[in-house]
């Protein structure tokens, strides 16, 4: 017998695998553990929250639904969310101090939120197996008008995105969506990190990219699962890994927003596994 290194299924010659109709129902069932937890979160962002309580209430949360953390472990990470407040693109990690921004030349020093910051909040789970990857932008307080403007972008971008997924497109379809819709509003995508294939791992095959070009890449095909996570900037797409090793912020330190949804390839188009059950998914819904 010839050892492909998968026990079930298919991968393209790409290496992404092609998952069987049933899959999709433990995809649907992890990627609404993580809705909901990002849903029951959004209660407990207002100014003078921390981000490490959140993370605590996240954590709690997590068990509450008998899942498992994703990120608890991983590469030595230690939290159930990262939390990625204002300039931060990505990784933020909660309970740390929220570097300073363009706007405050030393900091704030803690990790407490004030009035007008935005928040990205992203969630793994495990789930008899399967990952659920999903992460939205939160707001303490009243959102500054070009903040509000970069969040509401960022959403329609990654839903642009969604919108490019249907066997017979490619990768490179669902980025230049992204990129195209991002730039007509003359906001910057970032280029350091990128979506990812997951199912019953965490981080698989294809890297999604959020810029590209009509045609390139792999074709998309039914049974591919994927996360779509665009970061976008209000000023330049350049970033920077903090000597955490893990919080990576924008060079000029203007703001950053995301979203993230994981989806599979349907026979006609789309399954959003990360919807929110409560329609929350946008800051100012519900
Ligand atoms: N959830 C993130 C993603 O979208 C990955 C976080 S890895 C961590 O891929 F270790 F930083 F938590
Ligand atoms: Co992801
Ligand atoms: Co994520």
């Amino acid at each position: 017998m010839f050892e492909t290194g998968s026990h079930d299924g298919r991968t393209t010659r790409e290496g992404i695998r092609i998952h069987a109709r049933e899959d999709f129902a433990c995809m649907h069932r992890a990627g609404q553990v993580a809705a909901r937890i990002l849903d029951d979160i959004a209660e407990h962002v207002f100014p003078g929250q921390t981000t490490g309580e959140l993370d605590r209430l996240i954590t709690e949360m997590v068990a509450a639904h008998g899942a498992t953390s994703a990120t608890i472990g991983y590469r030595g990470y230690q939290h159930a969310s990262c939390i990625s407040v204002n300039h931060v693109v990505c990784h933020g990690i909660p309970g740390s101090p929220i570097p300073p921004s363009k706007h405050e030349g030393r900091g704030r020093g803690n990790d407490v939120l004030i009035d007008g910051d935005i928040l990205n909040i992203d969630v793994t789970v495990i789930v008899d197996g399967w990952f659920g990857d999903t992460s939205r932008m939160f707001v303490a307080g009243r959102p500054k008008p070009f903040a509000e403007r970069l969040v509401k972008v960022t959403h329609d971008a990654l839903m642009k995105g969604i919108e490019a997924v249907r066997p017979g497109n490619t990768f490179g379809d669902i980025g230049h969506a992204i990129q195209a819709y991002v730039e007509a509003q003359r906001m910057s995508v970032v280029r350091d990190f990128c979506g990812h294939g997951l199912g019953r791992v965490f981080h698989a095959p294809p890297n999604v990219l959020h810029y590209g070009r009509p045609g390139r890449e792999a074709t998309l095909e039914e049974g591919m699962f994927f996360t779509i996570e665009p970061m976008v900037n209000l000023g330049r797409p350049e970033t920077k890994v903090l000597a955490d090793d893990w919080t990576a912020i924008t060079r000029d330190r203007a703001l950053s927003a995301q979203f993230e949804h994981s989806v599979g390839v349907t026979a006609s188009g789309v399954d959003i596994f990360t919807l929110s059950p409560a329609g929350r998914f946008y800051p100012s819904m519900g």
